[in-house]
């Protein structure tokens, strides 16, 4: 069996400036926008604001967003949203971690409990929402993280040193706005970055466990996620010929507004498509890639803080996690690589053919050579393993299931990739 759960649609320039008139759809009287400071800064959640309350409802802006949230940045936002509410809709303007942090406010406000009952176990308490959550509208302002279609959460839990997340179909926001105009100023790095994020998305859910081979289970025990299947593949191949037309160019030039907009639509597709089928071993490795981070400060970032940005944590081990996964899918994994770098001369080992067209873009876009360029080295692969395992929702996903020392493996390889 296989589900398809998806947002309502908004997609176009000019889409922002009626989400007053889609609020008063959901009867909403009096909502609360949230944002980071940094997007806050550039005017459009304000316009936003506004736009709404030309539509009689009434619109706060909180902008206290954490850039890759924790569980101290949320909670944070959680409480600036119950003493504030009740609300009857949320509107986050942003990337992923604004969108993932009003995903936690909305289900917070909605239910009573703290935010680590949320979290998927082991790291957290695992608890479903009892309670339905407020239409949360999400308005992404850069291209990449899905977060606007996914039923997931992704957070940083400070004290355990881990990333973890909430992941329940509740979660999923009621409308995705997708406005191209608001992506126009991401830097490059964050496009780079955020290109193979989008990449990953659609390139993992491609090679994902098929959606026959998921143990049946009782509604209500199964995931979110339900494997490769027929629809989510549609959206994953158009994402990736999107990629092959537009990211390198999106990157160059950043006034190509032709291949930012192809960047949005493949963003979007990736996103219906990964929101169902769900991402492997690339988004597990990512998570203590991400966590553990020491002192690398990426191009296009706030600079006061070390951070790996999700979408660069992600593609570092992707070479080499879809060398791994080959053997269960060859010709899916080939069928990514046509469609990613056709021109490409086809390596003597079909396997490495995937490996070698992502080798290829990611330097040509700037991305750092293999988990090395971030500051890892081979001494840190035990400790990294030991995040990867705890990614379990994730691990069983893959088409192949990894054992410590195959992560390992994975992760060794990946110290530099060229
Ligand atoms: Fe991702």
């Amino acid at each position: 069996m296989f589900t398809y759960g998806a947002p309502a649609l908004k997609y176009g320039r000019g889409a922002c400036d009626e989400i007053g008139y889609d609020l008063t759809q959901y009867g909403a009287k009096r909502v609360l926008v949230i944002t980071d400071p940094r997007v806050a800064a550039t005017g459009w959640p304000h316009r936003i604001a506004e736009g709404i309350a030309g539509y009689g409802v009434h619109a706060e802006i909180f902008d206290g967003v954490h850039v890759e949230p924790t569980d101290i940045s949320m909670r944070k936002a959680v409480d600036h949203a119950r003493g504030t509410g009740p609300w009857d809709a949320f509107v986050a303007v942003g990337g992923g971690s604004t969108i993932d942090t009003a995903k936690a406010v909305n289900l917070l406000t909605s239910n009573d409990g703290d935010l680590m009952d949320y979290v998927n176990a082991p790291v957290g308490g695992g608890r479903a929402p009892s309670a339905p959550l407020k239409p949360l509208v999400a308005v992404p302002t850069t291209t990449g993280t899905g977060s606007e279609s996914t039923t997931v959460c992704v957070l940083d839990v400070l004290s355990l040193r881990v990333k973890s997340g909430i992941s329940h179909l509740k979660l999923r926001p009621a409308l995705a706005v997708v406005d191209p105009r608001l992506m126009l100023s991401q830097p490059s790095g964050v496009t780079a970055a955020s290109g193979m994020d989008i990449l990953c998305h659609a390139a993992e859910s491609y090679t994902a466990k098929p959606y026959t081979e998921f143990e049946r289970k009782r509604p209500e025990q199964r995931v979110p996620y339900c494997g490769a299947n027929p629809l989510a593949d549609m959206f994953a191949e158009r994402a990736l010929s999107l990629l092959r037309d537009s990211l390198r160019a999106a990157v160059t030039d950043g006034d190509d507004v032709a291949a930012r907009e192809d960047m949005a639509l493949a963003a979007t597709f990736a996103g219906l498509g990964f929101g169902n089928a769900g991402v492997h071993i690339p988004h597990a490795n990512a998570y203590p890639i991400a966590g553990q981070v020491r002192d690398f400060h990426p191009d296009g970032y706030p600079a006061e803080e070390a951070m790996v940005p999700h979408g660069m944590a992600v593609s570092l081990t992707a070479p080499e996690a879809f060398r791994f996964t080959f053997d269960a899918a060859p010709r899916r994994h080939l069928r990514v690589a046509e469609l990613l770098a056709p021109e490409l001369d086809r390596p003597a080992d079909d396997a490495d053919y995937l490996p070698a067209a992502l080798r290829k873009l990611m330097a040509d876009i700037g991305i750092p050579n293999g988990i090395g360029g971030v500051g890892y080295s081979e001494s840190d692969v035990d400790s990294l393993v030991e995040g990867t395992v705890k990614q379990q929702r994730l691990l069983a996903t893959a088409p192949r299931q990894p054992s410590e020392e195959d992560l390992a493996e994975i992760l060794r390889r990946s110290v530099s990739l060229w």
